[in-house]
């Protein structure tokens, strides 16, 4: 969007009633206030958040894709480029799954298959 609404972080700061509860999400601002007695993670959550950034905490939850859509309705801007942050998105890449998989790998399928040959040829030899 490109003529959004910017805010500084300490407008947002001063914004964290229950009467006006706006937040931060990796650089755009939401306001929450209708919201809080939706939220399926319950109003105490986005209240603690309110007048925060809660990137790392609305990234940790894993929030699913339904939930990333649903925010849209709630933004009422961005952060003013000069206070922007970049907070790692924590989200799992194909990557990541590889690394995980990598070194298991070996001991999952390749030993118990040599262990299972080691013991053939020892039966033979022994026959
Ligand atoms: C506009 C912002 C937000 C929206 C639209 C939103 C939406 C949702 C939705 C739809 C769910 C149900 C589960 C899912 O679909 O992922 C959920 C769960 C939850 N959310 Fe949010 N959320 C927002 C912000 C936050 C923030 C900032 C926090 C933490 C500070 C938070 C904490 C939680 C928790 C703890 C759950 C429950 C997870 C569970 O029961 O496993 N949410 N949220």
């Amino acid at each position: 969007m490109p003529d959004q609404k910017q805010f500084t972080r300490a407008e947002v700061a001063a914004r964290n009633s229950k009467e006006d509860a706006v937040f931060v999400i990796h650089n755009h601002v939401y306001d929450v206030t209708p919201f809080l007695d939706e939220h399926p993670g319950g109003h105490e959550v986005l209240l603690r958040a309110a007048g925060a950034d809660a990137s790392e905490d609305f990234d940790d939850i894993g929030h699913s894709l339904d939930a990333k859509e649903l925010m849209k309705k709630y933004q009422i801007g961005e952060v003013v480029p000069e206070e922007h942050v970049e907070v790692a998105k924590r989200e799992y890449q194909w990557e990541d799954v590889k690394h995980e998989s990598g070194d298991g790998q070996w001991l999952t399928w390749r030993l118990p298959l040599i262990l299972g040959v080691v013991a053939s040829l020892t039966w033979l030899y022994f026959q």
